[in-house]
């Protein structure tokens, strides 16, 4: 079973846009719907961005998905009626073992960190204006 890119941005831009309609939006780094858009627009342009997902062998439906550009894991997000039953995991996991590359880095925010320390991230620093975790994992 498989899904194409423009699919999967189709399931980011949706289930992103959800999250920020659940969110206190000024812990984001986006703000609005139009920001994440036309941020997936641009990501979409990248040649070397790379996307993944974890579809529902039943339906056939993405459950969960996440970029890679340049060694920096952006975008992770699972849907929300799927959370906690180990998807997000599975899909940084994959990454992790597709991508060999090292170090690979990411932005979390702070409720955020137990869940990419359990996955071996470390936290080397914040962002000052939203107070996101810069992270990274060495091997
Ligand atoms: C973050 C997210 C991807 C996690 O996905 P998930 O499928 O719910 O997480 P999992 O079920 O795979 O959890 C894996 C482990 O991390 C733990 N965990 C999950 N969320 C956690 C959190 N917020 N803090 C600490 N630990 C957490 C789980 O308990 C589990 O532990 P275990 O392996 O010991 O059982 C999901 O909550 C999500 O989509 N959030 C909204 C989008 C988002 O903000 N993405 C992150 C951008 S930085």
């Amino acid at each position: 079973m498989s899904v194409t890119k423009n699919e999967i941005l189709i399931f980011l831009e949706r289930e992103w846009q959800n999250e920020m309609s659940r969110r206190d939006t000024r812990l984001s780094n986006w703000k609005s719907p139009y920001e994440i858009k036309s941020y997936l627009d641009w990501l979409k342009q990248q040649k070397n961005a790379r996307f993944f997902e974890i579809i529902d062998r039943k339906s056939g439906e993405i459950i969960a998905a996440g970029s890679l550009l340049d060694g920096s894991i952006k975008d992770i997000i699972v849907k929300f009626n799927e959370r906690g039953k180990g998807y997000g995991k599975q899909l940084v996991e994959m990454i992790l073992k597709e991508v060999k590359r090292r170090p690979m880095f990411l932005q979390a925010m702070p409720r955020y960190r137990g869940f990419y320390e359990k996955l071996g991230f470390e936290v080397y620093g914040y962002d000052k204006g939203t107070g996101s975790l810069f992270m990274k994992i060495e091997n």
